[in-house]
């Protein structure tokens, strides 16, 4: 029974891993924004869930401390939020612990009242198959009463085969339509407007395909290292953190073809196509179209093993092969502890084909559509244009669009909204998973293998080891943020 708009309806937020730094960090401060600008509805709880052993006033300090600079106005606002959070100590997996949060919520309900849930599994990935098995073995995720919605924050599994049993074990419990797999990066705003850009525009399409496109760079670099998560990384590497998550997402989203509406069932049948059409290799053709590296000192660090070949930096070559994209190479880019934080989307269109100006004075850049996802969020356009003076000569120029700072906001605000409201267009389908993984685990198991794939070491603050520059081939480099032509 959802709400009708008729009887009152009070939505319950739990979130089970509540002591932990996702919670503190990312979700309550999100929740606390949405509450402050009224987007959240009118009768609206939060039920924290860990094992530490917290009161709810103690529990709300902990939160409202890591929000930190609270002022006057806030501090009213807070108060007012906090007022409706309340923690309860257990665990996720233990039956007697969601009885107990069943009955809290329910009682706070009453019979005629619809009773909209949300839970949030902000926990260790390990815990995610028997939470959702004693979620549903107590009745919670049945949607008699009122809406029952799960979200999962990643990795959903490791490989293929761990996102299949997980998807096993979520449809076992949950109907798809309850699922919100969570990948971070179709919250932020510029990732949205990949589909703005693309889909509200016309001038792009005709030339978004192999006849003009030479290739495409999907790099999302960083300059922080591990910070102390190094045994969750160490584990889990470039490949598994960012690849088959972020930059799968970015390629879809790139690559798809016009869905007929932005209806979350159109949307992510297209996204699931194009990585249906990804060609997927074997082991042998992943390691010769791949590049891993690892930076100096990350073995010294806590958690590591001394003698770890976990990557912390990568690239992948990837091909499309259906009609738009035969031929062209997709790079995906990804590493750690690198000179600057930027993720960015260049996409290199290909030389004229002809050209008739004096070489000597006119050395023609081919155009580059550059569009930065962070920081300095917004798209460049670089084209020739006659450098002034008596002779016909050419210098790259851009166009340049940026969005204001003041309106990019966390990408956590917009997916709890959308989770609330039920609009999966952001949220990752079950398809679209173990496609994902079916694409990244040949280069996983290279990898792993080190078959034929040398790890190569480069210095923090670099811009990663010197053999993904060569590995390009045929003339091409890689363009970095804010560089334009690529110089
Ligand atoms: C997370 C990864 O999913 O994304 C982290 O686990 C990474 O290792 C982070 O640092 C990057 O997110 P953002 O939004 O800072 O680019």
């Amino acid at each position: 029974m959802a709400s009708d708009g008729n009887s009152a309806a009070r939505l319950t937020i739990v979130i089970f891993g509540a002591s932990g730094d996702l919670a503190h960090r990312k979700l309550v401060p999100a929740l606390f924004h949405l509450f402050k600008t009224g987007a959240l509805p009118d009768l609206c709880q939060f039920i924290g869930v860990a094992r530490s052993d917290m009161t709810d006033e103690s529990f709300r300090s902990s939160l409202a401390d890591a929000i930190g600079g609270l002022d006057d106005a806030d501090r009213s606002s807070w108060d007012a939020f906090a007022g409706n959070i309340s923690y309860v100590r257990g665990s996720s997996t233990d039956d007697e612990s969601l009885k107990a949060i069943d009955a809290i919520v329910s009682n706070s309900c009453g019979p005629s009242m619809t009773d909209d849930r949300l839970y949030y599994l902000a926990l260790a990935p390990g815990l995610y198959p028997t939470t959702l098995e004693a979620l549903g073995r107590c009745g919670m995720l049945d949607q008699a009463a009122g809406s029952r919605r799960v979200v999962i924050e990643k990795p959903f599994g490791t490989d293929r085969e761990s996102s299949q049993e997980l998807n096993s074990v979520v449809h076992s419990v949950a109907d798809e339509s309850q699922v919100f797999r969570i990948d971070h990066y179709l919250g932020k705003e510029t990732v949205q407007n990949l589909l703005v850009f693309r889909f509200a525009n016309t001038i792009f399409e005709p030339v978004w395909n192999r006849n003009y496109v030479d290739n495409v760079q999907i790099s999302v670099l960083e300059s922080l290292d591990t910070e102390g998560r190094s045994g969750y990384y160490d584990r889990a590497g470039v490949l598994r953190d960012m690849m088959q998550s972020h930059l799968m997402q970015l390629l879809s989203l790139i690559a798809m073809e016009p869905p007929v509406s932005a209806g979350a069932d159109a949307l992510r049948t297209e996204k699931a196509k194009v990585l249906q059409a990804v060609r997927k290799y074997g082991t042998e053709e992943a390691a010769a179209n791949s590049i891993r590296g690892q930076y100096d000192g990350y073995r010294g660090e806590e958690g590591v093993a001394p003698s770890s070949a976990t990557a912390t930096y990568g690239v992948t070559r990837l091909f499309i092969d259906n009609w738009r994209w035969q031929g062209v190479p997709f790079y995906l880019r990804s590493g750690k502890a690198l000179s600057e934080k930027t993720s960015e989307i260049a996409i290199q269109f290909r030389p004229p084909p002809h050209t008739i100006f004096d070489t000597q004075s006119a050395n023609v850049t081919p155009n580059l559509l550059q569009i930065t996802i962070q920081p300095d969020e917004g798209v460049h356009l670089t084209f020739e244009n006659k450098k002034p003076g008596t002779r016909m000569g050419t210098a790259p120029e851009r166009l340049e669009y940026h969005f204001p700072e003041q309106v990019i906001r966390d990408a956590y605000e917009r997916l709890l909204l959308d989770a609330i409201e039920g609009d999966q267009s952001l949220f990752t389908r079950s398809d679209e998973i173990e496609l994902s993984w079916q694409i990244i685990d040949p280069f996983v198991q290279a990898w792993e293998q080190s078959l034929k794939s040398q790890l190569y070491q480069y210095e923090r603050g670099s811009n990663g080891p010197a053999a993904a520059d060569e590995f390009l081939g045929g003339g091409r480099r890689w363009h970095q943020h804010g560089s334009g032509d690529g110089e």
